[in-house]
């Protein structure tokens, strides 16, 4: 019989795209360039979306299952898949869809980090090679936050936030996060920075932080330069913070802060049973909480390769552990598995 040949639509390659937290942030000054000259300490945890992509004729498309994100060029993903074809001259069509589990307009970086995975997946799919080092510059190009999420685990940012160094020392802990259930504009925040910034020329408690020999209690001296003027930017969401910030504390988290320029508040705790607590404390009074792990340089780079199916060599002191274990509505808990007690310090 003669007919029509249906072609199988090749199937998707699925990659993680994980959400980071601000551990310590301070702003210096403004630069020539109109942003903001900072030193932050970044650290990737394990949640995630999941970005998939996918060929098609032509064009770039994007879908994604919570309604609040763009779907436009506007989207970061779209902006990364567009620079990319830009920059090695082919107009291949794409498909890219994500499944969202980080808040929006969270302080969590899901949108930078959709779009560095874009950009990791494509350099895989489309056989560019061009690695950390080549794909750096177009991360750079697309917005202040995606060139971390190339390296992921630990790691300090310089000039923008987009001069990335990842730190010997990775932090191992656990980690609980609130959203705040609304978004606030990164730039009026800088903006209302701006009217009581003392320009200076260098950090204070970020280097301190990083020179240290890291032990847990390193992580005390960090703080959020943003955090006020977020608080005076949503007053609204001021008397949610006091509240989440009392149950962290009372449950002995080590650090208690707002990630990036808000709207998430999130506490670090060296004990899975008191993490384990504080999440509870703050769902039984009504926020939207998860509880995770912070996620290695190490980690970050088996889940990337298991997802490409690349065999890495395991190293490292947190080999061996499942790539997936948060704790909220959506994800649930995977039982069974051993939690380490204690803030470790895993030198790479
Ligand atoms: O780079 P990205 O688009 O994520 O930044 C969002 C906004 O945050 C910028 O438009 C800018 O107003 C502000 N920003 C800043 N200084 C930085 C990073 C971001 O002023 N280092």
């Amino acid at each position: 019989m003669v007919g029509s040949v249906k072609r199988r639509r090749p199937a998707p390659l699925v990659v993680p795209s994980f959400a980071k937290l601000n551990l310590g942030l301070e702003v210096l000054g403004v630069r020539q360039d109109g942003y903001h000259e900072l030193r932050t300490i970044f650290q990737t945890f394990d949640l995630r979306d999941d970005v998939a992509i996918r060929p098609r004729p032509s064009g770039v498309t994007v879908t994604c299952d919570d309604p609040d994100v763009p779907t436009d060029g506007s989207n970061l993903a779209v902006r990364a898949a567009v620079e990319l074809q830009r920059f090695v001259g082919l107009a291949r069509g794409l498909e890219i869809r994500i499944t969202k589990r980080i808040p929006v307009g969270g302080g969590l970086g899901g949108g930078s980090s959709n779009a560095a995975s874009v950009l990791m997946a494509l350099d895989r799919a489309w056989r560019l090679r061009l690695g950390t080092a080549g794909l750096y510059p177009l991360a750079r190009r697309i917005g202040a936050d995606v060139p971390f999420f190339l390296f992921g685990g630990t790691a300090l940012g310089l000039a923008r936030g987009d001069e990335v160094y990842p730190l010997r020392h990775q932090v191992l802990a656990h980690v609980v996060v609130a959203h705040l259930g609304r978004p606030v504009s990164t730039a009026a925040v800088f903006r209302r920075l701006d009217e009581r910034l003392t320009p200076r020329e260098n950090s204070t408690t970020i280097f301190r932080f990083v020179s240290r020999d890291l032990e847990g209690r390193a992580l005390p001296i960090l703080s959020n330069d943003l955090e006020q003027a977020a608080l005076e930017e949503a007053p609204d969401l001021a008397e949610q913070v006091g509240r989440i910030r009392v149950v962290l504390v009372r449950e002995g988290a080590l650090l208690a802060t707002l990630s990036g320029s808000g709207s998430s508040y999130f506490g670090v705790f060296d004990d899975p049973k008191r993490a384990r607590r504080a999440r509870a404390a703050l769902a039984a009074a009504g926020f939207r909480a998860f509880r995770g792990q912070t996620l290695s340089q190490d980690r970050y780079r088996r889940a990337w390769a298991r997802s490409l199916g690349v065999v890495t060599r395991t190293r490292g002191a947190d080999q061996g552990r499942s790539g997936q274990h948060g704790d909220h509505g959506r994800q649930g808990h995977p039982g069974g598995r051993r939690e380490a007690e204690g803030v470790r310090i895993h030198r790479v």
